[in-house]
């Protein structure tokens, strides 16, 4: 049986939200717990553990990845995204930040950042999805509070922030 308190600690090095940070860590330490717990990354929440619901879900090089399904040491290769990378001011909202807000697709919000993180990548695959295509999206993961119908505006509608942005930058 591993002795905890004398396991074999690891330097993890990741590149998180375009910084680089450092933390010592055991191997099996998962991606989920080194971002909240060495850190500070609280953003990512964690429900299930098991790759179920959503809650844990970041950007590994653009893709969503359940960060509680991905050992930290191998996600060193990568560049990792966080809710905290998409935005983290509330005068500066991320189209989806915004579409959750203006769409009411968010109650506790405990589920919040996994959708956040899901739908900003799924824009760059289908910068126009129909509602139909938005819940299939959204299919992957749960949200205990909402009902899931805003959420599936709030995709619609943050692929039309989108390209409003793009209108008053040109
Ligand atoms: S906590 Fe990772 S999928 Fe639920
Ligand atoms: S808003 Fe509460 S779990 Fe989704």
């Amino acid at each position: 049986m591993t002795d905890a308190a004398t396991e074999q600690l690891l330097e993890i090095t990741l590149r998180v939200n375009g910084v680089r940070r450092t933390a010592s860590a055991p191997a099996r330490r998962l991606l989920s717990d080194f971002l909240r717990h060495d850190l500070g990354l609280t953003g990512t929440h964690v429900g299930c553990e098991h790759g179920v619901c959503g809650a844990c879900t970041v950007l590994l090089d653009g893709e969503p990845a359940r960060a509680c399904l991905v050992f930290a040491v191998t996600a060193q290769a990568h560049e990792v995204t966080t809710v905290e990378g998409i935005g983290h001011d509330p005068a500066n909202l991320s189209p989806v930040q915004q579409a959750f807000a203006e769409c009411h697709a968010l109650q506790c919000g405990f589920c919040t950042p996994g959708f956040i993180t899901t739908i900003t990548a799924y824009l760059d695959e289908n910068p126009q999805p129909t509602p139909e295509e938005a819940r299939e999206a959204i299919s992957g993961n749960l949200c205990r509070c909402t009902g899931y119908q805003n959420i599936v505006k709030a995709v619609v509608r943050a692929s039309e922030i989108v390209r409003e942005r793009e209108e008053e930058t040109r």
